[in-house]
């Protein structure tokens, strides 16, 4: 099953969507990397080629809210920590479990309703917040 963007993702915000479109291939690369069985380093590898993007996101829709003063910033920070815990988590089960492919494949589908829950909800409010003021 591969992972995609759509317009229904769409916030509105071209910074913000094309990150997120950015955000969507690398965790589908990653996705294809575990249903095909690559081995554990090259998934390794595309699970922090994934987290070094995610961080570089979270870090820019952060830096937006906080120059504009998202009244929510604090519930959205929340939300952006979780998922890199829950990254982290990925990483660990990866280093230990190693071929324990369904359940890295099951964690990354959880990751990716999640985002897409999250975008849905904090993203489009981020993005509605920010037209209103321009
Ligand atoms: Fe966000």
């Amino acid at each position: 099953m591969a992972i995609e963007w759509n317009e229904q993702l769409a916030t509105g915000n071209s910074n913000i969507d094309n990150q997120h479109k950015e955000l969507f291939r690398r965790f589908d690369s990653l996705l294809a990397a575990c249903n095909q069985r690559k081995g554990k380093e090259e998934v390794h590898n595309l699970l922090v080629f994934l987290g070094d993007y995610v961080k570089t996101h979270f870090s820019m829709e952060e830096a937006l809210q906080k120059r504009n003063k998202f009244p929510d910033y604090p519930a959205h920070k929340e939300q952006h920590d979780g998922f890199m815990r829950d990254l982290r988590k990925l990483e660990e089960q990866l280093e230990l479990e190693g071929a324990s492919f369904p359940l890295v494949i099951q964690t990354n589908q959880i990751m990716i309703n999640w985002l897409i829950q999250h975008i849905n909800a904090m993203d489009k409010e981020l993005a509605a917040f920010l037209r209103r003021l321009s």
